[in-house]
């Protein structure tokens, strides 16, 4: 198990200042950026696209984190490597061909991850495991920031950290929603290893504090 990243994500920042609201975090330890892509009809909220990924790219160095709640998601796998995404996670329901989407990321130069919702079963990444180097796994429904950690959660993230052991690969565990320094020691104590935070960092007057206090508390 890798030690603690963090990924603040970005639609908790202050809209008004995005630019600056990815410096600073950066400055204050962020080691991912994790960027929510909302399609309207995937997921019940609209957020933003490719070009805001770009556009963003300059403003820092960290990895790029680019979780994509769209359906489908294959027309746009391309444009989110071009705009710049070293991570492009997407979920099993998002299309019909979780493999192919897979090896498309993959071949795009980027490293592919697979989301699961709340009710979505473990099994749905067993078979892919080969081509994945990041599950996700949703602690919320996702479509929104500042909503409640679902606990029932936490029992998929130990099936997972031991289905990542046995398949010997190096494969990130990340959880996302509801992510707070309550929440982060459960995480962490299931396996995860990558804790993606809106609320819990943006929502803060002083990012460095809430950074370290959430990769501490983990
Ligand atoms: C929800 C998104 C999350 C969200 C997390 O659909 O995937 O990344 O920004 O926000 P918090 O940390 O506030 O729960
Ligand atoms: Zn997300």
């Amino acid at each position: 198990m890798n030690p603690t990243r963090i990924a603040p994500s970005l639609l908790a920042a202050d809209w008004t200042r995005l630019g600056e609201e990815v410096r600073a975090v950066e400055r204050a330890g962020a080691d991912w950026l994790h960027l929510d892509i909302m399609d309207g009809h995937f997921v019940p909220n609209i957020s933003f696209g490719p070009a805001l990924v770009k556009a963003l790219r300059p403003m820092a160095t960290m990895p790029f984190d680019v979780h994509l709640m769209i359906a489908p998601a294959d027309p746009f796998l391309a444009a989110f490597a071009e705009a710049g995404a070293e991570w492009i996670s997407l979920h099993p329901e998002a299309g019909p061909h979780l493999h192919r989407s897979l090896q498309t990321i993959r071949a795009l130069g980027c490293r592919p991850g697979v989301v699961l919702n709340p009710a979505t079963p473990v099994e749905s990444v067993a078979h892919v495991l080969d081509l994945t180097d990041l599950i996700l796994v949703m602690t919320v429904n996702p479509g929104f920031g500042g909503q409640s950690f679902l606990r029932s959660q936490l029992q998929k993230i130990a099936t997972l950290r031991r289905m990542i052991a046995e398949s010997g690969r190096d494969i990130a565990l990340q959880v996302d929603g509801g992510v707070t320094r309550e929440t982060a020691p459960l995480c962490r104590e299931a396996g995860a290893d990558v804790l993606v935070a809106g609320t819990a960092v943006f929502g803060t007057p002083d990012y460095a504090e809430a950074i370290a206090t959430l990769r501490e508390s983990a």
